[in-house]
């Protein structure tokens, strides 16, 4: 079976695959290609848009969704493995989606089953269904992915999603700005991977209007307090950067300002009546690019 664990098997071509088939869900969410099909929302950690857009997505599908988002309430609570529980769901299910504290779980969940298994994100490491949305929300906004500047802000030590997105745009020619505290720096892994590509990128610990004005766009993140395990040193570093409206009056006419969400404090809410602000809008692609990733893995042609 087809399973996403990770973008960086996504080739280029399989990206614009996906992305031009949330195109076509866009256009039209409610297609019943999922009809006698379940499939399992296994959310071991928290979640608002990943799983209800995947959920969403299933039953505008036609499919239906089993699944928990507490997993205090299962028998995982009791002692039961990650194995074990993928095996048991597996009986059930024609595809498992599942978000996990452990980086690596989906990959392992994956290799113990034959059913096609969704990363909605483990621990610090991938979120490739949120990078799917990502590109679709630049290219939408941009016209193009190609030869663009991403300017990545906050927590890029244990934020997957800018993980993910590096990957998912080292196809496109990107220059990335990485702005973060020294203490949630971009790792060593992303870096040389950056390197190892040829791709572009500059470090910077300031948050300056210098830095937006050169930008096409601009990836806020939340500094992820669940990550950290001295909540002293989130306590220091929680709301270093502040992105505020006054900020972006000398913007490009093209910026978008781009947030996984949920956002703490690092977005004012000035800023969301500008329409430079895409997040919301971000989130709402997260459906049809779900969509597109479900056909993908389950092998569905996505009609025009
Ligand atoms: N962006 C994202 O993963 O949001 P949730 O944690 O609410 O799913």
């Amino acid at each position: 079976s087809k399973s996403l664990v990770s973008i960086d098997q996504c080739t280029k071509e399989d990206i614009l695959r996906i992305l031009d088939n949330a195109r076509k869900f866009e256009a039209n969410p409610n297609r019943k290609v999922l009809e006698g099909k379940v499939a399992a929302t296994l959310f071991f950690e928290p979640s608002t848009r990943t799983r209800l857009s995947f959920e969403t997505a299933v039953n505008r599908l036609g499919g239906r969704v089993v699944g928990f988002s507490d997993a205090s309430t299962t028998s995982s609570s009791k002692g039961e493995t990650l194995k074990d529980t993928i095996l048991m769901v597996s009986n059930y299910v024609d595809l498992i989606i599942m978000r996990h504290h452990l980086e690596g779980a989906a990959r392992y969940a994956s290799e113990v089953t034959n059913i096609p298994i969704i990363n909605a994100g483990d621990g610090a490491n991938q979120h490739p269904s949120q990078t799917m949305l990502d590109l679709y929300s630049i290219q939408k906004t941009q016209g193009k992915l190609t030869d663009l500047t991403i300017t990545m802000v906050g927590d890029l030590k244990y934020g997957r999603t800018v993980h993910s997105l590096i990957v998912g745009m080292s196809h496109f020619n990107p220059t990335f700005n990485f702005i973060a505290p020294n203490e949630l720096r971009m790792p060593d892994e992303q870096k040389n991977f950056c390197d190892k590509h040829g791709i572009k990128y500059n470090e910077y610990t300031e948050f300056t209007e210098e830095i937006i004005n050169q930008t096409d766009i601009l990836y806020m993140t939340r500094v992820q307090r669940e990550r950290f395990t001295d909540l002293e040193e989130y306590e220091r570093v929680k709301n270093v950067y502040i992105l505020k409206n006054d900020m972006l009056k000398n913007s490009r006419e093209n910026l978008r300002i781009l947030h996984p969400l949920p956002r703490v404090n690092e977005i004012a809410y000035d800023v969301d009546d500008n329409p430079k602000a895409y997040y919301i809008q971000q989130a709402r692609n997260g459906l049809f690019a779900r969509q597109a990733i479900i056909c993908e893995v389950l092998g569905i042609p996505v009609e025009e």
